[in-house]
């Protein structure tokens, strides 16, 4: 039978990848996109099964009847509190209201759910909202996947390209999760599909550590990459929350300060997942972070621009 799935946020870089993975399934879909925004007309106006919609996180009414009928809400916006929390609340709402049997919260991280209290800002944000989801009479599940493999190449900066180091704090020996972002989407379609699905599912393309990180670039350059040591976590969380106090803009959904935390939760071992069920959705060839590091080494090789 044909599912009508809701993605909100889906002009975004991992909501055109989910968009992209459910249309492989027999789905229709709504694309819920905020009045204003602009691309979801070009991005999805030629594509059949696709209806976008347009509303306003503050209108209930126009949330919910946005809503109506699909059988499946995919969150995958992005923000600090007032779109993880607040935009995200009123979708759940809304969701409830018109009686939508299941709701994917944007969660796609490391496992928040059990860090410090104020080690890290968009964590506990998941973890503010998914209390509201556990409290909703609607079925939810949280994809939990690492970090996406490609900030090792991007925003995260635990490969020295230029100094042949891969920083590490604590220890280089902790287990770090990571998935690329197309495998996540593919796994995000899914659990869309999946109505049996359980409160979470945990993926990871690559479960590596810092040495082996290390290896992998020594093995794809031919040039050797030692672990650094950068630090213990809990110095980096000292100066992340220095940083922060300095910080201009606290709405910034990534500034280095967060990024500081998301290396705290990981290299403490806070964040790690331990329940990965690779295999819930059948065999899949995953995209692995020595996958993503050859790319890399490749583009550089052939003067091309980093991803
Ligand atoms: N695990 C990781 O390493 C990792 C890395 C990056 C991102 N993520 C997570 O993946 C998810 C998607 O991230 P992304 O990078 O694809 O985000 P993105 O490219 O910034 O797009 C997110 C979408 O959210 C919607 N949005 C923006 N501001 C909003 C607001 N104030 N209220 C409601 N909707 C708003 C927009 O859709 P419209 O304009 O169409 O409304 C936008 O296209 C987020 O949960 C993010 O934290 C995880």
């Amino acid at each position: 039978m044909t599912s009508t799935v809701l993605i909100a946020g889906a002009t975004g870089d991992l909501g055109r990848r989910i968009v992209r993975a459910l249309l492989q399934h027999d789905v229709r879909l709504r694309v819920l996109t905020r009045p204003g925004s602009g691309t979801a007309a070009a991005l999805f106006g030629g594509e059949e099964r696709i209806d976008v919609v347009v509303a306003d996180y503050s209108d209930g009414a126009a949330l919910r009847t946005a809503v109506t009928g699909v059988d499946v809400v995919v969150s995958a916006v992005s923000g600090v509190r007032p779109v993880i929390v607040d935009a995200q609340r009123a979708l759940l709402a809304a969701a409830v209201a018109a009686g939508v049997p299941r709701f994917i919260p944007s969660d796609y991280s490391a496992d928040y759910r059990s860090i410090a209290v104020g080690s890290n800002r968009n964590f506990e944000l998941r973890r503010e909202f998914a209390a509201d989801v556990d409290a909703a009479p609607i079925r939810a599940t949280s994809i939990l996947n690492g970090a996406f493999a490609e900030i090792l190449t991007g925003e995260a900066p635990m490969i020295l390209f230029d100094r042949k180091r891969v920083l590490f704090w604590s220890s280089a020996d902790q287990i770090l999760d990571f998935t690329s972002k197309d495998d996540v989407a593919r796994v995000t379609a899914s659990v869309a599909l999946d109505a049996d699905a359980p409160r979470v599912v945990e993926v990871a393309g690559s479960r590596v550590t810092a040495r082996d990180v290390a290896q992998t670039m020594t093995e794809l350059t031919g040039t050797t990459f030692k672990p650094q040591w950068a630090g213990t976590t809990g110095s980096l969380s000292v100066m992340s929350k220095v940083l922060r106090r300095l910080a201009k803009d606290p709405d910034e959904t990534f500034p280095a300060w967060q990024g500081m935390q998301y290396f705290v939760s990981m290299f403490s071992g806070q964040a790690q997942l331990h329940h990965v069920d690779n295999d819930r959705y059948g065999a899949h060839e995953w995209t692995t972070v020595r996958d993503v590091l050859a790319a890399h080494v490749a583009r550089e090789r052939t003067g091309g621009a980093s991803a």
